[in-house]
C-alpha cells in the first residue's frame, strides 16, 4: 500500500537543473551543432575573402570575368542562409496516443514543471509545441500570428487556448525560458497533440507536424492494450518516413501496484505486443532494439516527485514500486536523449555538410580557373616578349651582316677605285 519515503540520494536526477549537464547524450547534438556552425563561420570568411580579392584584381586585370565574381558573391548568401537554418536546427520529439493516456503529463514530467495543461477539463485540443526561448518570460504564439501573448501559468495557458477557436490541426507555440529547463536549453522541442482517436485528419497531422520529427513517443495506457487507432496512426507515419524512431511508453503503470499478483504477467503481455508492433508490424527495428524502446512508467508520479524535489509542492505518499518506475522513467529519458541527438545530427547536419563540401569545391574550381587564366596570360606575355626579343636579335644579325657586306663592298670599291686611279696615273 502507499507509504511515505524520502527520495534516496542515489535517485537524484542527473538532469536536475542543479547538476552539470555535461554527461548528457544531448551534448552529441549540441557539440556537433557548435562545431558545424564554426566550420561554416570559417567557410563564410573564406568566401568573403575570395570575393574581396576578386574585386581587387578585377580592377587590374581582365582575368576575372563578371560571371565568376557573381558566382562567388552568391556563395556568400548561400553560406549565410545555411548558417541561418543551422542556428534554428533543433531536435524534435512528438507525442501521440489516445486521449487521456497522459501525453501532456509525460511532457510535463520531462520538463520538470507543469507547463502544459493536463487532466479533466484540460484536454489538449490543438497541437502545442514547447520550445526554449532566450527571454525570461514565457509566451505563446498562435498559428498564423506573430503576436507574443504572455503566459504566466498553466492556468493562463489553458485559458488562452480555450478562448481561441482553435482547429485541432493548428499549432500553438509555447516559448518557455531556456534557463528553466535543460532539455529546452539543449534544443529539444516538444510537440503535444490531441488524442489520435478524436481526429479524422490524421494525414493532415502527419503532413503538418510529423515529417521533421526526430523521435515519436507513443503514450499508451498500461491499463488497456494498444488500440487500433494508435496503431493505425503509426502505420501511416511509417509509410511517410523511412524507419521512424518510435518509443512506446506504457503509462499509468502505477495502477498495476493495486494488483501485484498480475504485475509480471501483464507486463510480459504488453511487452510482447509492443515488440511485435514495432518489429513485425511496422518493421522499424530489430527485437533487440525494441527492448530499448518500450518502458513502463508513471508520468504523474515522476512529475509529482520532481515538483516536490524542487520544493514546488509537498511530497505526496509514494505508491509501492515507485522507485522502480522512477528509475525506468530515467532510463527512458537517457535512451530517448541518445536516440534523438544521434538521429538529429544525422538527418540535419549531414545535409549541411554535403552543401558545405559542395560550396568549397565550387569555390576552389572558380579560384583554380582564375589561377589558370592568370598563368596563361603570363605565358602569353612571355611569349610576346620573346618574339620581340627574337625580332631584335634578327635585326641585329641582319645589321651585322649588312654592315659586313657593306664593309666588303666599300673595301672592294675602294680597291677598285685605287686600282683604277693607279692605272690612270700609270697611263
Ligand atoms: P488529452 O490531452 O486529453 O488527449 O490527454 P493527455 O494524453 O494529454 O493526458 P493528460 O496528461 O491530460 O492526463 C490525463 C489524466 O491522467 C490526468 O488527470 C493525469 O493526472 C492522469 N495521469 C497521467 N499520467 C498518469 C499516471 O501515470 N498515473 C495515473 N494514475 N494518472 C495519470
Ligand atoms: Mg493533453
Amino acid at each position: 500500500g502507499p507509504h511515505n519515503k524520502a527520495i534516496p540520494a542515489s535517485m537524484v536526477d542527473p538532469r536536475s537543473a542543479r547538476q552539470p549537464p555535461d554527461n548528457s547524450p544531448l551534448q552529441i547534438f549540441v557539440k556537433a551543432k557548435k562545431k558545424i556552425n564554426d566550420i561554416f563561420g570559417e567557410i563564410e570568411d573564406y568566401v568573403k575573402d575570395a570575393v574581396e580579392y576578386m574585386h581587387e584584381i578585377e580592377k587590374l586585370q581582365e582575368i576575372v570575368n563578371q560571371e565568376r565574381v557573381k558566382k562567388t558573391e552568391d556563395f556568400v548568401s548561400k553560406v549565410h542562409g545555411i548558417r541561418d537554418v543551422l542556428s534554428r536546427d533543433h531536435m524534435k520529439v512528438a507525442f501521440f496516443g489516445r486521449t487521456s493516456n497522459g501525453k501532456s503529463s509525460v511532457i510535463n514530467a520531462m520538463l520538470r514543471d507543469k507547463i502544459l495543461p493536463s487532466g479533466i477539463g484540460h484536454t489538449t485540443n490543438c497541437f502545442l509545441q514547447v520550445e526554449g526561448s532566450p527571454s525570461d518570460e514565457p509566451y505563446l504564439v498562435l498559428e498564423g500570428s506573430t503576436e507574443h501573448c504572455a503566459v504566466e501559468s498553466v492556468g493562463q495557458l489553458a485559458h488562452a487556448l480555450c478562448k481561441e477557436k482553435l482547429n485541432e490541426s493548428q499549432m500553438v507555440r509555447v516559448y518557455w525560458p531556456r534557463n528553466r529547463c535543460l532539455l529546452l536549453r539543449d534544443d529539444v522541442v516538444f510537440v503535444d497533440s490531441p488524442g489520435v482517436d478524436v481526429t479524422p485528419n490524421l494525414d493532415e497531422w502527419i503532413d503538418k507536424h510529423c515529417l521533421d520529427a526526430d523521435v515519436f513517443v507513443l503514450v499508451a495506457n498500461a491499463e488497456s492494450t494498444l488500440m487500433v487507432t494508435e496503431k493505425n496512426f503509426f502505420h501511416k507515419v511509417s509509410t511517410r518516413l523511412s524507419k521512424p524512431n518510435i518509443f512506446i511508453l506504457n503509462n499509468r503503470w502505477d495502477a498495476s501496484a493495486t494488483e501485484p499478483e498480475f504485475l509480471d504477467q501483464v507486463r510480459r503481455q504488453h511487452q510482447e505486443r509492443a515488440v511485435d508492433f514495432l518489429v513485425k508490424e511496422l518493421k522499424v527495428c530489430t527485437p533487440k532494439e525494441a527492448e530499448e524502446r518500450i518502458f513502463f512508467i508513471s508520468a504523474k508520479e515522476v512529475l509529482q516527485a520532481r515538483l516536490a524535489e524542487q520544493g514546488q509542492t509537498v511530497s505526496t505518499p509514494l505508491t509501492e514500486g515507485f522507485q522502480t518506475r522512477y528509475f525506468e522513467f530515467q532510463d527512458f529519458e537517457r535512451k530517448f536523449e541518445e536516440c534523438i541527438s544521434k538521429s538529429a545530427v544525422k538527418t540535419k547536419f549531414e545535409q549541411h555538410s554535403q552543401r558545405g563540401k559542395f560550396i568549397a569545391n565550387e569555390l576552389r574550381e572558380v579560384l583554380d580557373d582564375i589561377y589558370n587564366d592568370a598563368q596563361k596570360l603570363k605565358d602569353e606575355k612571355l611569349r610576346q616578349k620573346k618574339e620581340v626579343h627574337d625580332k631584335i636579335n634578327y635585326t641585329e644579325e641582319q645589321l651585322i651582316i649588312i654592315t659586313q657586306e657593306m664593309k666588303q663592298k666599300i673595301h672592294q670599291m675602294v680597291e677598285d677605285v685605287e686600282q683604277r686611279v693607279s692605272k690612270a696615273l700609270n697611263e
